[in-house]
């Protein structure tokens, strides 16, 4: 995971040989002898994410000195995990760039990419399998439930003009903040965690995971393509994903304004309207609001850093956590 902060990038040196363990362990798992599977698994090898969940994983593990076979067996499955919510979640958003690449579906087409996802979710699956703990897979399970959820209710709700703050974190919670949770308490349960202590895990995971949604969110009205190395500027909008920044603007806007950004959300002309939009939610203070939250989530996740001994791996996390709230990718 690059921070572009050397202290940040120092600490998770100490990774690097297991990062590379990892990478080539997720490039081994998509092995088939299918042509269109073979692609398609080669064109992902070439997307590499930030690895920001095995990242998270491991480094709980080293701070525990419990960094071996397992734990990057573990690390792997949530990569594919994330890596297959990906592939259809760019199919859903219908999405043509991700990680600086063109996606599946703009290559090989929605119903090549569904079913891709398919088989990228068996492979994350059997991966945690070999790990042989009993443990780990109604972890996993759950994650996957409550994500497929998620984004079901981000769906049914898309250029909904009535929905809320609550509906919000509702959705986020369920795509994203299930699998950082899944994540941390995987890394626990492997440490030798009891069940009550594996939940705390859990909700270091979830904080962690929802302040990332919420900057991520920050970055579709600020960030840049070519750093995010996705689409931005609008993108969620146009495909109706109402997001905090623009809820709360909505809120806190009236009369005619209030009119015309509820106009916005429900048919947006984002091509049209982008820098009247971007005025809306820059003079509403909707980033400044959907900062401030990401804030108290991080504030939240340190609270349970206390589960790690004080360690490099420990203090790299920290560097993680100040990293996603000044994230520009
Ligand atoms: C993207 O996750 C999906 C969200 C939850 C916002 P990442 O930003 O971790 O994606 P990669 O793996 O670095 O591409
Ligand atoms: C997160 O939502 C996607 C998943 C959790 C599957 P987004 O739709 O915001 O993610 P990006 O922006 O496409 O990476
Ligand atoms: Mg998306
Ligand atoms: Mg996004």
């Amino acid at each position: 995971m690059s921070t572009g902060n050397t202290r940040t990038q120092k600490l998770l040196d100490i990774l690097q040989e297991n990062l590379q363990e990892l990478d080539a362990h997720l490039e081994r798992a998509l092995a088939s002898e299918v042509p269109i599977v073979k692609m398609m698994s080669a064109h992902l090898n070439l997307m590499k994410g930030k690895r920001i969940r095995p990242t998270l994983l491991l480094l709980i593990c080293r701070a525990h000195e419990a960094c071996g076979t397992s734990a990057i067996k573990a690390a792997v499955a949530i990569e594919l995990l994330h890596t297959a919510t990906l592939v259809h979640d760019d199919v859903i958003d219908d999405s043509d760039l991700r990680r600086g690449l063109e996606t599946l579906n703009a290559v090989w087409g929605e119903n090549s990419s569904v079913l891709m996802g398919d088989f990228i979710f068996a492979r994350a699956l059997n991966t945690l399998l070999d790990v042989g703990n009993p443990r780990l897979t109604p972890i996993f399970a759950v994650s996957l439930d409550r994500m497929s959820q998620g984004e079901l209710l981000q769906v049914d709700v898309r250029h909904n003009r009535h929905i809320t703050e609550e509906h919000y974190f509702q959705i986020i919670r369920g795509k994203t903040s299930s699998l950082f949770g899944a994540t941390t308490e995987i890394a626990g349960v492997l440490c030798g965690a009891d069940d009550t202590t594996a939940e705390r895990y859990r909700n270091l995971g979830e904080s962690i995971g929802t302040a990332f949604q919420l900057t991520d969110d920050m970055l579709d009205y600020g960030g840049a393509s070519d750093v995010t190395g996705k689409p931005t500027e609008g993108h969620d909008l146009r495909e109706g994903k109402i997001t905090l920044p623009i809820i709360y603007s909505q809120r806190v806007a009236e009369g005619a304004e209030r009119e015309r950004l509820t106009m916005l959300i429900e048919d947006p002309d984002v091509d049209g309207c982008w820098p009247e939009i971007l005025d809306f939610v820059h003079r509403y203070g909707g980033l400044e609001y959907a900062k401030e939250a990401a804030r108290r989530f991080i504030d939240e996740a340190r609270q349970n850093l206390e589960l790690l001994p004080a360690s490099e791996g420990r203090d790299a996390i920290e560097e993680i956590m100040e990293f996603i709230l000044s994230r520009e990718h």
